[in-house]
């Protein structure tokens, strides 16, 4: 079974551990790859729904792994114990909807190793709530799969909270101070799409004079970040 880029990249972001929660697992993909490899011994594959974990029960049965994998269907953290794996993922979700998982999980969240989440919208969302909620980044990854840029957030607990420039919801402060190799080109995308809202920006009201504004500053920022380069 071949992975994506996007779904390889989160997987090798696992350290070797006993045990590993795919949350909000849908085919069942990451957790195969897991025990396949050898990342993991055990890993629990969870998903709300009853679809989804269906599915990832026929792939796991084909690839005769069901030993090593157990199907689970709840919300979130919410199926899992306190202590009972090392680490987790929330993969394919928007940041928003992440960001909901980590807080009513809260409880499993605090005794994990590490959580590794990859929100396909709004990842700024997730990282303002980080920065702000006694959590901390420790390592970032970044991949173009299909033309699409995907961030990939490993977090875990720290009791503090960081305050940092809002710039650095939006672009990885670790990214950049990795100097990643696909970084340049990440700020360079996110100017050029501010340029576009600041062009459709063309009403002549006082609110629109503030968005542009808003805009502009935006877009200085971003510039900014590249002398980082
Ligand atoms: C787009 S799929 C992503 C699948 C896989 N993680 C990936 O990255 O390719 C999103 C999955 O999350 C599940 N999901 C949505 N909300 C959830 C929640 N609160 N708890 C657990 N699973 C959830 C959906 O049922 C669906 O299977």
């Amino acid at each position: 079974m071949e992975l994506s880029l996007r779904l390889k990249t989160i997987a090798n972001m696992v350290d070797k551990c006993y045990a590993c929660a795919d949350i909000g697992t849908d085919h069942g993909y990451i957790p195969i790859y897991l025990i396949s490899n050898d990342i993991c011994k055990k890993v629990i594959a969870s998903d709300i729904n009853k679809g989804p974990i269906n599915k990832a029960k026929f792939n796991i049965k084909s690839e005769g792994l069901d030993k090593f994998i157990e199907c689970r269907i709840g919300s979130g953290l919410t199926t899992l114990k306190s202590k009972e794996v090392n680490c987790a993922i929330v993969a394919g979700m928007g940041g928003n909807l992440i960001k909901d998982i980590v807080e009513e999980g809260k409880d499993i969240f605090k005794d994990l190793d590490y959580l590794i989440v990859q929100p396909v919208q709004n990842p700024e969302i997730f990282r303002e709530y980080v920065y702000n909620n006694g959590y901390k980044i420790i390592e970032e990854e970044l991949c173009v799969d299909e033309n699409k840029f995907y961030e990939i957030i490993k977090v875990k607990y720290s009791k503090k909270s960081t305050k940092i420039d809002n710039v650095f919801y939006e672009v990885s402060k670790y990214l950049l101070e990795n100097n990643h190799p696909l970084i340049k080109e990440y700020i360079l995308k996110k100017i050029e799409k501010n340029n576009r809202i600041l062009i459709a920006i063309t009403e002549d009201t006082k609110l629109a004079a503030v968005r542009r504004e808003e805009v502009k500053r935006k877009i200085f920022k971003l510039k900014e970040l590249l002398e980082w380069l």
